[in-house]
């Protein structure tokens, strides 16, 4: 694909701060924002939540993938801020190097758990008690850090949202224009 003016994704764990991002830099690009969970949200006409409860999670990752799919295909360049397990289900990594350049927004444990802890929106953090989510960021990271170490760039996303977004824009400008 042209190198000229492309689709900026960004990945990473829930919690690492895709959706406050991506608002910051669609309006600092001036592009349109196309958030994956929302999307999936209004095309089901469900919450998250009640598509994991009621159609199961492979259902879910099935509308994911067409979600970004779709995203990826659109000619406008925009900013794609996708769900978590996005880049990790099927060949969702695959067509997001290929269509995109993507950038892996990295967060260590400690503070994924605390931003996340007790969230009431998220299926796969809902009920969870401290000990079983650690677990489960533990162990899912592991797995998942496997397709989100394949982005083209990995920005530590530690610092405030400012700065992050003056970092993808300067790696941005220096690889695709
Ligand atoms: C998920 C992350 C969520 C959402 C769903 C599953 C995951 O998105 O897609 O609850 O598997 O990590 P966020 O990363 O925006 O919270």
């Amino acid at each position: 694909m042209s190198s000229r003016r492309i689709h900026i994704v960004l990945i990473g764990f829930m919690g690492s701060g895709k959706s406050t991002i991506g608002h910051l830099l669609a309006s600092k690009l001036n592009r349109p924002l196309i958030d994956t969970d929302r999307e999936v949200v209004e095309r089901e006409k469900m919450s998250i939540s009640a598509i994991f409860e009621q159609k199961g999670e492979k259902y879910f990752r099935k509308v994911e993938r067409e979600v970004l799919l779709s995203a990826l295909n659109s000619e406008i360049p925009a900013i794609i801020s996708t769900g978590g397990g996005a880049p990790c289900f099927l060949d969702g990594m695959d067509y997001i190097l290929r269509s995109s350049i993507s950038f892996y927004l990295k967060v260590g444990r400690a503070s994924l758990f605390s931003r996340i802890y007790g969230d009431k929106e998220r299926p796969l953090v809902i009920l969870k008690t401290k000990h079983e989510l650690i677990q489960f960021i533990d162990l899912s990271l592991r797995k998942r850090e496997a397709f989100y170490t394949r982005a083209n760039k990995t920005i530590l996303a530690y610092d405030n949202p400012d700065k992050i977004v003056e970092r993808i824009i300067k790696y941005y400008n220096k690889e695709h224009i």
